[in-house]
């Protein structure tokens, strides 16, 4: 029943979105990134119902979706991290704060946390070299990272996050 419901659901978030972009093809960026926003990533499910209803190939929906680094089809946590291993941020320590964020979350890069909280991604250039090393969560900057700097703001985050969930 619960798992019925939860597709009702789907379909549903999945139907308005559509009809805010006229069901229509060249918005197909815009509505899969719509869907991810409200699924913090692109269940596959979405992406047969908008294969279906803008009457186009489901390879040609992946297609897309697959080809933009923005979209993931696995799930992602409530806040996505990003830290830089960009040149900049690598000579001042970038590479040690992706260790401790490892460390502290217990994931490796490209993971979720068990919780769903957290998700760990590197880049190449966040384009805020000055500000090295720097990570951006859910696009947020924090620059001029220590290791307990990082440490603090995970903490932070942890603390917002339990916040919202209970
Ligand atoms: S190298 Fe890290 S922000 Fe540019």
């Amino acid at each position: 029943m619960k798992g019925q419901k939860k597709e009702v659901d789907l379909k549903d978030t999945v139907e308005s979105i559509l009809k805010i972009y006229n069901y229509e093809k060249k918005n197909l960026i815009s509505i899969l990134l719509a869907v991810q926003e409200k699924f913090n990533y692109l269940p596959k499910e979405t992406m047969v119902i908008i294969a279906d209803e803008l009457k186009i190939r489901l390879i040609d929906v992946y297609s897309v979706a697959t080809f933009y680094k923005v979209f993931s089809l696995k799930p992602r946590g409530k806040y996505v991290i990003n830290v830089c291993i960009g040149t900049a941020c690598h000579v001042r320590g970038g590479r040690k704060i992706v260790e401790k964020v490892q460390k502290e979350l217990e994931i490796d890069v490209g993971e979720t946390t068990e919780d769903k909280m957290f998700t760990l991604e590197t880049v190449r250039c966040l384009g805020a070299c000055a500000l090295g090393p720097v990570m951006v969560i859910n696009g947020e900057y924090h620059g001029q990272l220590s290791t307990q700097k990082a440490e603090n703001i995970l903490n932070q985050y942890r603390a917002k996050g339990q916040e919202t969930i209970g």
